[in-house]
């Protein structure tokens, strides 16, 4: 799909910047929305087109969707930083449906097209699953975050009868090296102080980014691939496992669990379903598309995100 345009709303994020540099080596034409100047003056030095807009009002960027062949939405509030107040509880759900609206309004006005539209979604959306494990026709969940994910969704409903292609992508824990869960999971391993969350017991589905980059592009490119994908790992862990797989990548002991009561105290429900409570997830449908993982397990995954900090006494990660 060479030389083709694709738009990347939430480029400058974790996943976006990942994605972007993955689309920049495939020579397509990149643009990227962002609300801040700051940040629109680094794409432009990355070879990205910034397009300045506030994630949902018409204020003229509409216009730079067209010509657009594919459209790829990553916005929204930052779920795991810190407690939830009202307050952020509202902008985690309004920074996801204002942009999918406002995005399905505007490809309602393109003259170009139709083309694809990815929107990031997230596995939260089974709620707290148990052992169960879990593919695209499993039910939602009625959690507070499985609440946002469904409304998520719905916000791009309008999108597939205006003749556009849509692929909802439901992450998993992401994985990378210069940001998301792991940046912050490996400090306490550098203070000999790392081990699991609570029981421990709790599912995590995790994909590399790379792979995660990989998903997204294979299914822009395939004309057949619409509607639901889960985009996690074909083999999930359960924390206790991942923390002893942390530790023993890092070389450092993996035996200090933080207690479940310490968590709910600093950070209240924000910990009791992002943290203490997981899914066993599997990416049904991509698997059926013939998509194939570099990282199906997660110490290949961790080995290659964290080679250059095994074996050193004060690993540091920026
Ligand atoms: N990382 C994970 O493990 C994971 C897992 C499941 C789902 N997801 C979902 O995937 C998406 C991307 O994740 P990420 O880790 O890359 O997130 P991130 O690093 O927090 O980046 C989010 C992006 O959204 C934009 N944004 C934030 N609030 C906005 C608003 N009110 N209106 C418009 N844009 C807004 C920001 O762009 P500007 O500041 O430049 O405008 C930023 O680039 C998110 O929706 C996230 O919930 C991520």
């Amino acid at each position: 799909m060479q030389d083709k345009t694709i738009v990347i709303a939430g480029i400058t994020g974790f996943i976006g910047e990942a994605l972007s540099h993955r689309f920049l080596s495939g020579n397509y034409r990149l643009k990227g929305f962002t609300r801040s100047l700051e940040k629109a003056g680094k794409l432009e030095k990355l070879g990205i087109e910034p397009v300045l807009w506030d994630g949902h009002s018409l204020t003229g960027w509409e216009k730079q969707l067209e010509g657009a062949d594919a459209l790829i939405d990553l916005t929204g509030e930052n779920i795991a930083a810190g407690r939830w107040s009202q307050e952020k509880k509202s902008k985690i759900l309004n920074s996801r449906v204002e942009s999918g609206s406002i995005l399905t309004e505007v490809l309602r006005r393109v003259n170009s097209g139709p083309g694809v539209y990815v929107q990031a979604s997230a596995i939260g959306l089974y709620g707290a699953g148990g052992d169960i494990e879990l593919d695209e026709d499993s039910p939602a969940g009625n959690d507070f975050l499985a609440q946002v994910v469904k409304q998520w969704e719905a916000s791009s409903n309008g999108v597939e009868s205006l003749g556009w292609r849509r692929i909802i992508c439901r992450f998993g824990v992401v994985l990378g090296r210069d940001g998301g869960v792991l940046k912050r999971m490996i400090i306490p391993f550098r203070w000999f102080m790392g081990g699991a969350i609570g029981s421990g017991r709790q599912w995590m589905s995790w994909i590399h980014i790379d792979d995660l980059a990989r998903a997204i592009e294979f299914l822009i490119s395939r004309e057949e691939c619409r509607g639901i994908f889960n985009c996690t790992a074909p083999h999930p862990v359960r924390n206790r496992e991942f923390a002893r797989t942390l530790g023993h990548v890092l070389r450092r002991p993996a035996f200090l669990a933080v207690p479940a009561w310490v968590l709910k105290i600093l950070l209240g429900e924000m910990a009791e379903q992002v943290l203490l409570s997981g899914q066993q997830v599997v990416p049904d449908r991509l698997a059926k598309t013939g998509f194939t993982f570099r990282f199906p397990y997660l110490e290949e995954a961790l080995k290659d995100l964290l080679a250059i900090y095994r074996g050193q006494s004060d690993f540091s990660i920026k």
